[in-house]
């Protein structure tokens, strides 16, 4: 496989770019943090918080690169000491086991996590020469919250950005991108929605045509499962710990490219953990290689990513985009907050719902389904995340309110949707994946991969093994060493 389908970027691959980037960075005054910085900011230099001071956590400043991390607190602007997290009470979950979500909504920028996957991929094509901000344009393939990621990312880092997106992602995604971005004909609109991932393929394939588009694809970018097994592994670790501890029974993710679902194999080393692969239930591809139109955005693309260990992976559950899109209602609409508050929940936790986004209420759900299938009780605890917030979907009430309840979503929609999507979370649509399963889902991939894509088939196996995900750790250390290399070479320091 080629490094610049992997993105598995080591040695300096060209001087001059390397050079020219150096240059610009210093010009720029742009310093990055490493990889383990971003795990545990308490090792960043004392001075990122002072030279953080005036800056707001959405402005395009490249010291918000060191905000790429969990540990931003309420305001967005301070650090906590433990990443911001979600307890479910059992009053809601109906379940004994402990379920924790970490909050992605605190991320700077986008309001989401992945701007950690984008940072991820693009800072190893830095400080190798593989990127060189002064020719090449950043091109930001995903359904939404990676192309934003992306564009914040190249942006702040003085490079060209574009995001290719489906046309039918939500409407705060495009307000967004067209603030961020240097003008449309950097907003390429595939078409169709959230799985139809093979159209931004195609469009990618056309932009690679051009040399000084680099396409940072993040189903294949390892980097991408890199930056979740170690900064998005270790802060749920952290929640975990600082939760009570317990026994770690499951880690639950929602799978778009398959890069957060690698937190999952950092605490499966360290705590035993199960994985557990969420995906819609209109889009049931690792469930019963089905496919189809759904609204949890972010995920459900109809395909394996080339980066997703599957091989590692222990349940798969699906969730209905009909309980998701009613249950953002229940939880951000009055009626529905009233309801919830008169079912016994504490009204300040009710409040906190509104960072849960549509892939985040299926984590949530996904969790509940989970302890349910393996008996999972007091003492067991389940950590999952909430990729984004509801400020992301605002548009969609009125657009799901005016399909599903025409009459206005009231306290007996709301009573109905508790009973139906709350009280009523079965065991159905999961599966406990052994050998065959996961090789059943593995081997989906192919087609994908091996055949569309063009990568060679001898890679592609070497993915089965579970050696070849634990020798890519060692990227890691290389690239943190590169960047503080980089930052030397500038001089461009946060101290
Ligand atoms: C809202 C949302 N949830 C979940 C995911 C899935 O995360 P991953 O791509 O790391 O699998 C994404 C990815 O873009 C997303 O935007």
């Amino acid at each position: 496989m080629t490094s610049s389908i992997m993105g598995l970027f080591d040695d300096v691959v060209d001087d001059q770019a390397l050079n020219n980037t150096v240059d610009r960075f210093r010009e720029r005054e742009i310093a990055l943090p490493t990889f383990a910085q971003l795990a545990d900011p308490s090792t960043m230099p004392a001075g990122v918080m002072d030279a953080l001071a005036g800056v707001g956590p959405d402005d395009p400043d490249p010291r918000n690169l060191w905000r790429v991390n969990w540990y931003n607190d309420a305001s967005r602007t301070g650090r906590t000491d433990v990443p911001a997290y979600l307890e479910i009470p059992s009053e809601l979950s109906g379940v004994d086991a402990k379920i924790l979500l970490a909050l992605g909504n605190k991320f700077p920028m986008i309001r989401a996590h992945k701007v950690l996957a984008a940072y991820a991929c693009l800072a190893p094509r830095i400080v190798t020469g593989a990127f060189d901000p002064t020719t090449h344009r950043a091109v930001w393939p995903s359904t939404g919250n990676y192309a934003r990621g992306g564009v914040a990312i190249s942006r702040i880092m003085g490079c060209r950005g574009m995001a290719v997106l489906p046309e039918g992602m939500s409407q705060e995604r495009f307000d967004w991108l067209n603030e961020w971005t240097s003008g449309p004909e950097d907003i390429i609109r595939t078409t169709g929605t959230e799985s139809n991932v093979k159209e931004i393929y195609d469009a990618c394939n056309e932009l690679a045509k051009d040399s000084t588009n680099v396409i940072l694809n993040q189903f294949s970018e390892f980097a991408n499962h890199l930056g979740h097994y170690f900064v998005t592994g270790r802060a749920l670790e952290h929640i975990y710990e600082a939760a009570g501890g317990g026994n770690l029974v499951s880690f639950v993710s929602a799978s778009g490219s398959g890069g957060t679902i690698a937190a999952g194999d950092y605490l499966k080393e360290r705590h035993g953990s199960r994985i557990v692969a969420v995906e819609a239930l209109e889009c049931p591809t690792m469930l019963y290689n089905g496919y189809g139109e759904h609204n949890i955005q972010g995920i459900g693309d109809k395909h394996i990513p080339l980066i997703q260990n599957v091989m590692n992976t222990d349940d798969v559950v699906a969730i209905s985009d009909q309980a998701t899109d009613t249950l953002l209602l229940l939880f951000n609409t009055e009626a529905g907050k009233q309801y919830l508050v008169s079912q016994g929940l504490d009204a300040t936790f009710v409040d906190q719902l509104q960072h849960l986004g549509f892939s985040s209420i299926a984590n949530m759900l996904a969790a509940i389904k989970v302890a349910k299938l393996h008996n999972y009780g007091a003492g067991d605890v389940i950590v999952t995340v909430a990729t984004d917030g509801f400020e992301l979907y605002r548009s969609e009430v009125d657009k799901i309110t005016s399909r599903d309840h025409p009459g206005g979503f009231d306290d007996m929609a709301a009573a109905a949707a508790y009973a139906r999507f709350i009280e009523g979370v079965d065991t159905d649509h999961t599966v406990d994946l052994g050998a065959i399963g996961r090789n059943r889902i593995f081997n989906l991939g192919y087609y994908t991969w091996v055949e569309q894509q063009g990568v060679d088939f001898d890679s592609f196996e070497a993915r089965r093994s579970q050696s070849f995900w634990t020798d890519l750790h060692g990227h890691v250390t290389r690239w943190d060493d590169q960047i503080a290399e980089f930052n030397h070479r500038t001089g461009v320091s946060v101290d």
